[in-house]
């Protein structure tokens, strides 16, 4: 059996809470012989500042590069409001993404049936609803230079931002998505705005080349990403797979995730370029949601998002796709039986804490197994 090398970053705040749940289940899946894992466990934010004086360290990195996933809880909080902007515990992260390389970034929105009601639409809109949003995350108009205030003679400021695309950059992060929807329902929808900017024009040709040079079998529609949202709210179950760009997978990522309830559901997935030699990609595993320090300490914190996010490991860097389907049916099957953590339980319900539901988690897997 091939040891898969996890490296758990729990960082600040609940993520401690919620990646000891994630541990737990790892434990699990070993004593029950269906995987064998080798862990490394690293500080990250405001924990490893704390202990060493940066954000993370040069050691703890060099042990993420050397994983086949990362898993990650989540860093900040106002303890460390104060730190100087280099140190501080977003630093972690951003040093995470950049020296992994993590150019896509895959935020589901799966609604649960038992949770269909917490959406902001109508339950049949959602009933059901399983899309992947796959966004460019290193590109476009958040790094694009100039990038500027400039004063001009007459005291007016002038503010410019780039929205800037290679043909290589649309290229991987298309294939990324084809390769997605080949696991899934065969279905990609690319988001961009042609009809009024040229990098709109490039997505659209790269993405169309890509899909007829090596994905024939993968149906592809271009749509406006205004109309994209728009869809989103009216009709989200005709999506699948959407890519897009940075800012547009920005906006698109936060109302799918509102489509399908609370935080502290949502898991998300950051992949980087493939290594030629190996096939591999290197991998952060994180859920949507921050450190939630009013809640952090007591043992409230919902850890569906990270045991999720963990799912997603399984199945995009771990090749245990099977497992991951399984741990799916496991979640869906314990909010149908009724358990939630307070901030999903609606009134009337006893809400359990954080390691009762990851306890539920594994007892539902180990029935669906
Ligand atoms: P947040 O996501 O930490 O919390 C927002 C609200 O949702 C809070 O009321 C919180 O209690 C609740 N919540 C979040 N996750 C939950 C869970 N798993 N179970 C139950 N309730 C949950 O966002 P906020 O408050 O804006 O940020 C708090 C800190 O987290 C800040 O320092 C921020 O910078 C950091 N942050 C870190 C992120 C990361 O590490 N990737 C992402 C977002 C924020
Ligand atoms: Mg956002």
């Amino acid at each position: 059996m091939a040891t898969h090398k996890l490296s758990l970053m729990a960082g600040d705040g609940i993520g401690p809470e919620v990646i000891a749940e994630v541990t737990k289940l790892v434990r699990w899946i070993e004593a029950r012989g269906l995987a064998s894992f080798a862990i490394e466990e690293d500080l990250v934010g405001g924990a490893a500042y704390d202990d060493h004086g940066e954000a993370i360290s040069d050691a703890a990195m060099e042990r993420a590069l050397a994983s086949d996933a990362v898993m990650f809880g989540s860093v900040g909080g106002p303890k460390w409001d104060a730190v100087p902007y280099s140190k501080r515990p977003e630093a972690g992260l951003l040093r995470l993404r950049k020296d992994l390389g993590l150019f896509a970034n895959l935020r589901p929105a799966i609604c649960y049936p038992a949770l269909a009601d917490a959406s902001s639409l109508k339950r049949e809109l959602v009933d059901g609803l399983d899309l992947l949003i796959v966004r460019e995350l290193t590109g476009g108009v958040y790094f694009g230079e100039p990038k500027e205030v400039v004063t001009l003679e007459n005291g007016d400021k002038r503010a410019v931002d780039t929205q800037l695309y290679t043909t290589p950059e649309i290229d991987r992060i298309a294939r990324v998505a084809f390769e997605l929807a080949k696991l899934r329902g065969k279905k990609v929808a690319s988001a961009e705005k042609r009809n009024v900017m040229k990098t709109g024009v490039l997505w659209h040709e790269v993405v169309s080349r890509i899909q007829k040079e090596s994905y024939p079998d993968i149906q592809l529609e271009h749509v406006l990403a205004d109309n994209c949202a728009m869809q989103l709210v009216r009709r989200p179950k005709q999506y699948d797979v959407i890519v897009t760009d940075n800012l547009f997978g920005d906006i698109l990522s936060d109302v799918a995730a509102m489509l399908t309830g609370s935080l502290g559901m949502l898991p998300s997935a950051s992949l980087g370029a493939e290594d030629p030699a190996t096939g591999k990609r290197k991998a952060m595993y994180e859920p949507v949601h921050g450190s939630a320090p009013d809640i952090a300490g007591r043992g409230v914190a919902n850890p569906i998002a990270t045991i999720a996010s963990f799912g997603m490991a399984l199945k995009y860097s771990l090749g245990l796709s099977d497992l991951a389907d399984s741990l799916d049916g496991a979640i869906a099957d314990v909010l149908a039986s009724g358990l939630r953590t307070a901030d999903v339980a609606t009134r009337g319900q006893n809400a359990v804490g954080t390691s009762e539901m990851g306890d539920a988690v594994i007892a539902a897997l180990e029935k669906r197994l």
